[in-house]
């Protein structure tokens, strides 16, 4: 494979893994930069992925991308993480480089990315709203905090979940956790959406108070048609309701550097993707 044999190789690695427009964004960026590499998607059960990692390294592979539901499992495998990386607690980039793993995490670089960039936010300052206290929700706490709100609040289903994570990140910002229904009666500047409730087509429990007409509000998820949250979101008349997109190709682009030294634009790649060729 890769280095001796032909163009280097990377992919995504999860479970499932069909839908993942990792590879067509990468071969993009590649086109873009000229770079010469091979990009693929790999199913692979939780039961076979350390020793698939493994090979794929030992083969001469150079770099994955790590989805569902392998991030934790990708952290335990890295010899070496990087300290933001080591806060979420997951890894969503691995870097294989003579017999070394190294573990990344862009998720939180990507989602700030977007919503500087894309979305023009300034949030330093701003009340935020952090829906859920799973991976994802973890992931991106540590650079949301870094931008200086006022405060975050994180809610969650289950409230204990929601403290916990905000008790771990309290050095770095104004965090609690609390239930739902424990969220002050007061508009939100940004809400994000970082539940795994679109997934079952559903929506967190946020109070309708949370959100009034000068709310940003922000779904981690991304699907072809409104997520629930966004028609959510849209029907609670928020400022703006956006789904995550950007994010998905913004830490792709944070990836694509980390392997590659060179930094792909992303601008193009997302219109394709927000608005594909009818
Ligand atoms: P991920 O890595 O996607 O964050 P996870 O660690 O399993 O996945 O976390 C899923 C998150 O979505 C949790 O915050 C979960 O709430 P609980 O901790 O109470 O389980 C939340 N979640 C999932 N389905 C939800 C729903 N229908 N309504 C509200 N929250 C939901």
């Amino acid at each position: 494979m890769s280095a001796a044999h032909g163009p280097d190789e990377y992919g995504v690695i999860g479970h499932p893994v069909a839908h993942s427009w990792s590879p067509f964004i990468h071969e993009r960026f590649a086109r873009e930069t000229g770079q010469a590499l091979v990009y693929r998607r790999h199913d692979v059960p939780p039961e076979r992925f350390r020793e698939y990692v493994l090979d794929f390294a030992a083969r001469g592979g150079c770099g994955l991308n790590v989805t569902i539901p392998h991030k934790a499992a990708a952290a335990a495998i890295s010899a070496e993480l990087t300290a933001r990386a080591k806060c979420a607690g997951a890894v969503n980039t691995l870097t294989f480089d003579h017999g070394s793993i190294r573990g990344d995490n862009t998720d939180g670089a990507g989602l700030v990315a977007d919503l500087r960039t894309h979305l023009a936010l300034r949030l330093a300052g701003a009340r935020i709203l952090l829906a859920g206290a799973g991976g994802a929700a973890r992931g991106v706490l540590g650079p949301i905090l870094e931008l200086g709100p006022a405060e975050v609040v994180v809610a969650n289903r289950t409230s204990e979940r929601a403290r916990v994570l905000a008790d771990e990140f309290a050095l770095l910002g104004r965090v609690r956790g609390c239930a739902f229904s424990e969220l002050p009666a007061i508009a939100f500047d940004l809400v994000l959406n970082a539940t795994a409730a679109s997934l079952s087509g559903e929506v967190p429990p946020i109070p309708h108070a949370a959100v009034g007409p000068a709310t940003v509000c922000y779904d981690m998820a991304y699907a072809r048609a409104d997520t629930p949250f966004v028609s959510w979101a849209r029907e609670r008349g928020c400022r703006r309701a956006v789904q995550g997109w950007g994010m998905l190709v913004e830490q792709a682009a944070e990836s694509f550097e980390i392997w590659r030294g060179v930094r792909p634009s992303t601008a193009s790649v997302l219109e394709l993707l927000e608005r594909p060729p009818a």
